[in-house]
């Protein structure tokens, strides 16, 4: 996969050291398998159908989720460069700090959905609104913390 560095983008070099490890709960199964594909941002109204295949060690934690409409999903954008501080959007004409942008590379390339919860089979969750490629590392999943519309209960804050 092409990650050469644009013109107008800045990279710095990396810590030395993690701060932290992270357990990837599974893995989402989507319809795109490269970079280009894949939808800048998920569509929870009109995209594909997609499979979060959660590893079957975690199945317990999914008690009581299909009482929600909407998910958070957090996952790990796995072929993202890391150290990009100044980035250049295809879309703009100068470049954007990695902080103001949702792109995927980012120190810790952890992306965000909310995705329309369509259904719950055994350890899988069916959604809607995901912009990722196939086999992309699943992070975590929480229901919609915005109390939000749409869902049939409001998200437990605790
Ligand atoms: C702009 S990001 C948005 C991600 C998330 N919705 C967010 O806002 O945090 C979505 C793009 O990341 C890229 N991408 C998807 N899966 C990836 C992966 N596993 N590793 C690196 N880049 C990925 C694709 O180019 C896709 O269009």
């Amino acid at each position: 996969m092409d990650d050469a560095i644009r013109p107008g983008e800045t990279s710095i070099a990396l810590p030395a050291a993690y701060d932290a490890s992270i357990y990837f709960i599974g893995r989402i199964r989507t319809p795109w398998h490269e970079r280009g594909q894949c939808p800048r941002q998920g569509d929870r109204d009109a995209g594909p159908e997609c499979r979060i295949e959660i590893d079957p060690r975690w199945q317990a934690a999914l008690a009581g989720i299909a009482r929600y409409k909407e998910l958070q999903i957090l996952y790990w954008m796995n072929f993202a460069r890391r150290d990009l501080v100044l980035q250049m959007p295809r879309s703009r004409a100068e470049p954007s700090g990695t902080f103001a942008l949702r792109s995927p590379a980012r120190p810790n390339p952890i992306a965000s959905s909310l995705v329309a919860l369509l259904g719950v089979e055994t350890n899988v969750l069916i959604v809607r609104g995901l912009d990722c490629l196939d086999n992309t590392p699943l992070v975590d999943v929480k229901p919609n913390y915005a109390a939000p519309f749409g869902s049939v209960d409001s998200a437990d804050h605790t």
